[in-house]
């Protein structure tokens, strides 16, 4: 039985990401929600991926990877790059991501169109934690379209973001 204690992400709101990561030689595209801030100055954030990922060993031989925030229009993508691992099928092949496929700017991983941003990342720090890795990167370069709104997900399921209350002190 699952405690309770252990489905707390459940409660949370989070990003709904893909992560893209190429060493050279391998690359792979997934789906990653648990994706925080961590710092502004240098830009830091960080992104927690189980190490039975094909993509945790990629970003340990690539050391960096891209983020790709999708647009609330993209779950399909999500659920995509979130089933299938690369261990058993080339994802990038796929034609729904050589579609919007696009060369990234500072790093080796392909990025994305049409998402709400592009986040490339040096790798600056891995740890072990629990029964994923947080993997810290420093944002290197960044692109968005303010004008696109962003996919979120909550309690396993996907959303727009909610309706606006108040602006934040
Ligand atoms: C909406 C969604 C969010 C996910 N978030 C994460 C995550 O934050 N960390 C993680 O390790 N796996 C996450 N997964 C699971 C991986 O995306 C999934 O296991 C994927 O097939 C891994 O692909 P890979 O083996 O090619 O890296 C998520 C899946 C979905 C559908």
């Amino acid at each position: 039985m699952i405690k309770p204690e252990s489905i707390y992400s459940r409660h949370l709101v989070h990003p709904v990401c893909l992560l893209s990561v190429s060493d050279g030689k391998n690359e792979n595209i997934s789906t990653m929600s648990w994706v925080s801030a961590v710092s502004t100055e240098p830009p830091l954030i960080s992104v927690a991926v189980s190490p039975k990922r094909y993509s945790h060993q990629l970003i340990l031989n690539a050391q960096e990877f891209a983020i790709l925030v999708l647009s609330n229009l993209q779950n399909e993508l999500a659920t995509l790059a979130g089933t299938i691992s690369g261990q058993k099928k080339d994802k990038w092949a796929l034609p729904q991501f050589q579609l919007l496929r696009k060369p990234p700017n500072k790093i080796k991983s392909p990025v994305l169109k049409d998402c709400r941003a592009v986040l490339e990342c040096k790798l600056v720090q891995h740890v072990n934690s629990g029964d994923h890795s947080l993997f810290i990167g420093e944002i290197v370069h960044s692109e968005y379209d303010p004008d696109v709104q962003p996919l979120i997900l909550f309690n396993r399921k996907y959303y727009n973001p909610g309706q606006f209350i108040a602006d934040y002190p």
